[in-house]
Order: C-alpha cells, then structure tokens, then sequence
C-alpha cells in the first residue's frame, strides 16, 4: 500500500510558505473564536465545527461562551444545562466530553488548560489532531494536524492511496503533515490547510486555480481530484424501528407532555426523550407505571432519524391522559412534564425538539 513518503527540506519548506502567504492574504480571520484566542475559547470552537458547519456553529458558539466563559463556569454548570447549549447541533458525546474535561481541569490543572500535547489528548473527546489545533491556534506551538479537510489537501497533493479511517492511509498522511508543518507560523499554517480544505479543495468542486498549492499538486498534475481520497466502501447500516409515547396532559390550564431523561451512555445519553416501546401493546403497562390513563390516543405520521450507524424509524403516539389521583412523579430527575408553552433549560435530542415543535403549532 502507501509507503512513507519522504519529502526534501527545500520543498516542505516551499509548501509551507506558499501556504502560510495564502492565509496571510485569503484566510479566515474573523469568526468569534479567532479574536481573543485563548485554548478554552479555540478548543470549544474545534469541538463544535468536528461534523458541523462554521455557519451553524457562530450563533452556539456565541450562546456557549456567554453562559460559560470560563473553564471553571463549565466545569460547575449542571449538565443538562451544557446540554441544552447542545440542542440541535448532534453528537452530544462532544458536550458530555467537553463537560467531563472541564471537571478534570478543574481537579487536575487549577482550573487552567493544560499546555503540554500528552496531557491534553489524555482528555476525553480529544485526539491527537483536536490537541494539536488547539495547543497551535491558540499557543502557537509546533504541532501537526489531520482533520478530514487537511486529509482532503494531503491525499491529493502528493496522490495518497486509501480513504479516511483506514489505518494506511491515516498513517501515511500523519507523517506528511509532520514533514510539511512548519516550526513558526504553525498557527497560520495549521488554520489555512483547514481553510484550504473548507473552501478551496472541496470534495466534489475544487478550484484548484484559487490553490496556493496548484502547481506541486499531483493530483492536479494528472486532473486526478476527483479520485483522491478514494470513497469509503458504503456499508449498509442497519434500521431499526420504535414507538415513541407522547402522553399529554391538556386542560384549560396545562399543555404539557411527559418526557423522561435517557441513562448516561447509549443514543441521546442523558438528554430528555419521550418514553419508547417496541410494541402498541406494551402501552397500557408504561401508562400504568405512570400512573396515567389513556382518554384517547392518535399515532403520527412516522420519520427516520439517521445516526452513523443506523436508521431509526420513529412512530411517535400522541396519548392525551388524566393523572390518576394523588400521584406525583417520584422521580423529578428522570421524569419531567414539559410545558409545550414554557420550555425547559434541558437538552434535548433532535427528534424530540421535531416533536415538540410539532406539538406546539
Ligand atoms: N474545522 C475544524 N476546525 C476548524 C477551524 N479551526 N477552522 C475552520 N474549520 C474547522
């Protein structure tokens, strides 16, 4: 497969220039987490824009740094209220990892970011590329990257075989960003193969003519962009199915359904889902542990929710209900009535904030 591809000190040293001088002149400079950089502020900014568009993140970014502009301000925040900053933007592990570092900041490091790379990848939800971001945007340290846009750059400047996450082609293209990561202006460097990558050499339309990087491109060279880097072979992911019991509670004075907080770990850990059952005849039980009673009942129509790994298709059943008397939910941290009118500071998965949305129209 892909041997170690050397390259002399004389053109990584040419590549990196005309690199840097790129960003110098088209780079991206001014979203919120380039101003004031500090590792706090660039590592929230690199956890949020992994699978997320920079559009999309601005306005979370600005709502996170305001509720949380400090380490210890996070590491304190109750984690439903780190997860409702999260509503919306997917993959909650990266808000439950951003949570439980902060925790760790605060009990390891003085409440401060950790300065050395070894420590900073001993955190949870962050790899070796994420610390080198981080450590090289906001510290300028020498530090190689890799995320999927400088993977895009390398694959095709120097015609590396393979697609992202097959152990080869990662490997190989790890010891080219080494080699063509320069001691100083790391930091330039480092946000314009992002840049590049984002904006230039995109996947399915690169203008190569606007490429600081052109003329030595490989793939360029034999108009071989579109192969580089080869496409993931698709696995079929598997789908499965699932009722979702909306029990409501609607009189003159309340609108409110019933919602329960998932266990920790699994799909949409620890946000606020409504209850799910595999079968229409398990309802009456569920309604029963609930203490409610079913007055009627209306099956919506259905959707699928996509994760990486498999296709949920989602019934949702819309149950309007009476409270059996003298009840309480008798646990006020897993079980909640939500307020379709008020709201709640919690977070939610996506298909639940679609749901309530639904609900609310
Ligand atoms: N994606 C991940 N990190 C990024 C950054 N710093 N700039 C632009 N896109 C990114």
């Amino acid at each position: 497969m892909n041997n170690p591809i050397t390259i002399s000190a004389n053109s990584a040293e040419q590549f990196g220039q005309q690199v840097v001088s790129w960003y110098h002149q088209q780079g991206r400079k001014h979203f919120p987490w380039q101003q004031d950089k500090t590792p706090y502020r660039v590592w929230i900014s690199e956890i949020m824009l992994q699978q997320t568009q920079v559009a999309t993140v601005i306005p979370y970014y600005q709502r996170f740094m305001a509720s949380f502009p400090t380490i210890t301000d996070l590491a304190n925040a109750d984690e439903d209220v780190v997860l409702h900053h999260w509503t919306g933007l997917g993959y909650y592990a990266r808000a439950r990892n951003l949570h439980k570092a902060a925790k760790i900041m605060v009990s390891d490091f003085k409440g401060l970011f950790p300065i050395e790379i070894e420590q900073v990848i001993a955190l949870p939800g962050i790899g070796r590329s994420t610390a080198g971001a981080i450590l090289s945007l906001s510290l300028k340290q020498h530090h190689p990257i890799l995320d999927g846009n400088v993977k895009r750059v390398l694959a095709r400047s120097y015609l590396v075989e393979g697609y992202n996450g097959l152990s080869k082609f990662d490997k190989a293209l790890w010891q080219l960003s080494e080699q063509l990561t320069p001691a100083i202006e790391t930091d330039s460097f480092n946000q314009a193969m992002m840049d590049l990558g984002a904006t230039v050499c995109t996947r399915s339309k690169p203008t190569c003519p606007l490429c600081p990087v052109e003329q030595s491109c490989l793939a360029k060279a034999g108009e071989q962009q579109m192969n580089y880097p080869q496409k993931k072979p698709k696995k079929k992911i598997p789908e499965k199915k699932t009722i979702m019991v909306i029990p409501r509670i609607l009189n003159e004075r309340t609108n409110r359904v019933l919602m329960e907080k998932r266990p920790p770990t699994g799909i949409w850990g620890g946000l606020w889902c409504f209850h799910e059952i595999d079968e229409l005849t398990e309802m009456d039980e569920l309604l029963a542990n609930l203490s409610l009673k079913a007055i009627s009942s209306h099956t919506m129509t259905e959707f699928r929710h996509t994760f990486s790994h498999f296709h949920l298709d989602i019934t949702p059943v819309l149950v309007d209900c009476e409270q059996l008397e003298l009840t309480e939910i008798n646990e006020p941290n897993q079980q909640k009535w939500y307020d379709l009118h008020q709201g709640l500071n919690v977070g939610l998965a996506a298909s639940t904030q679609k749901l309530l949305t639904l609900l609310s129209d």
